[in-house]
């Protein structure tokens, strides 16, 4: 049978109770890998409060600096707590992408765009055509920053969505500030670098519907953002598993909070010190997920390189790559691993 477009139409089929082949990964899949998942209770994950980062106390903002040092560097992974980004703004923009996703297939494809720099996009895997496996999710992908672009319909999602985009970038550049302090550069070192005042920055809601075979499909393969920090939310349904000591972990949010992963523009400004992260997602046999991903990185004409205070005693480990042909590279690559970041180390 001919491959729907859309994941949803596919999965709400009446009768399904296979996936189809395309569908079915043949490398292993995220329940069969021989990595183990490690023992959730005794998992405890970074939680940076934000309110202490912000709150003008010098002796509190230093604790919370270390602390962002000692998750980047263990872990590529944060909570952030405390960010003051409205309980009701953070369920009002789910509920517009779950309304996204219920249009019609037909209405969908109005945004479906055709190459990587369209400011709106809207489709099923990563790269239908590099990509042998399809991932079992629909997303939709706007550039909300330095320009807001984003559909009309449904009706206010777009006026949210810009208010949520601003506002958590508003939190992301305040960790920008603690990240450039806890590797010793200046506070704003890092904003004016990567020319953050016309940084990129995506919105992409990502939809995985219940699937008849989880253990067979995959939501996202193991991989790493391209950005320089990520910031992500959810629909109260867990699926995103980070790596972290060589085992998958599942995630499971402190209500509210951002969920923070490094990227690999960050990999590359701190040349190595805080590695960008490894996720993946998995699927649910009941259940619907839906994810939120605002990705934060450099204007795109910068040339990111290891920051200049971070080589003087060690040799720099990546060359150095405008961001735009960072992203052209991952375009033309499968969604796998650190399959770009890999091209640029030295
Ligand atoms: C992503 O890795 O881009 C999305 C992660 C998620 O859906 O949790
Ligand atoms: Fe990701």
């Amino acid at each position: 049978p001919k491959t729907k477009m859309f994941v949803k139409s596919l999965a709400e089929s009446p009768d399904l109770i296979s996936i189809p082949s395309s569908y079915a990964s043949m490398t292993g899949t995220p329940n069969t890998e021989n990595q183990e998942l490690s023992e959730e209770p005794e998992v405890k994950f970074p939680t940076i409060d934000f309110s202490l980062l912000t709150s003008g106390n010098p002796d509190q903002r230093s604790k919370v600096v270390d602390e962002l040092a000692k998750a980047c560097e263990e872990w590529g992974f944060f909570m952030v707590i405390n960010h003051e980004v409205p309980e009701r703004l953070m369920e009002a923009v789910i509920d517009g992408c779950r309304e996204f996703f219920d249009l019609s297939d037909e209405d969908k494809l109005e945004f479906e765009g055709k190459h990587l720099l369209d400011p709106i996009r809207c489709g099923t895997s990563f790269n239908t055509t590099q990509e042998k496996v399809f991932y079992w999710r629909d997303y939709v992908k706007t550039f909300v920053h330095p320009q807001f672009f984003f559909p009309h319909t449904p009706q206010g999602f777009s006026e949210i969505a810009r208010e949520y985009s601003k506002r958590t970038r508003e939190v992301f550049l305040g960790i920008v500030e603690g990240i450039s302090e806890s590797l010793g550069l200046k506070a704003h070192g890092i904003y004016k670098t990567l020319n953050l005042e016309s940084g990129i920055q995506i919105f992409m809601s990502n939809l995985y519907p219940p699937c008849p075979q989880p253990e067979l499909a995959q939501g996202l393969p193991p991989h790493s953002d391209h950005g320089f920090l990520t910031f992500l939310t959810q629909n109260g349904v867990d699926g995103l598993q980070i790596q972290h000591n060589g085992k998958w972990i599942n995630v499971s949010p402190i209500p509210n909070s951002f969920l923070v992963n490094t990227g690999d523009q960050l990999e590359i400004l701190s040349n190595g010190k805080y590695k960008s992260l490894i996720h993946r997602v998995v699927l649910h046999r009941n259940k619907s997920r839906i994810s939120l991903s605002i990705a934060n990185g450099p204007s795109l004409d910068t040339v990111v390189t290891p920051a200049p205070e971070l080589t003087v005693c060690q040799r720099p480990a990546y060359a150095g790559i405008k961001y735009k042909d960072f992203l052209e590279l991952q375009q033309s690559n499968n969604l796998y691993g650190k399959s770009v970041l890999d091209r640029v180390r030295i």
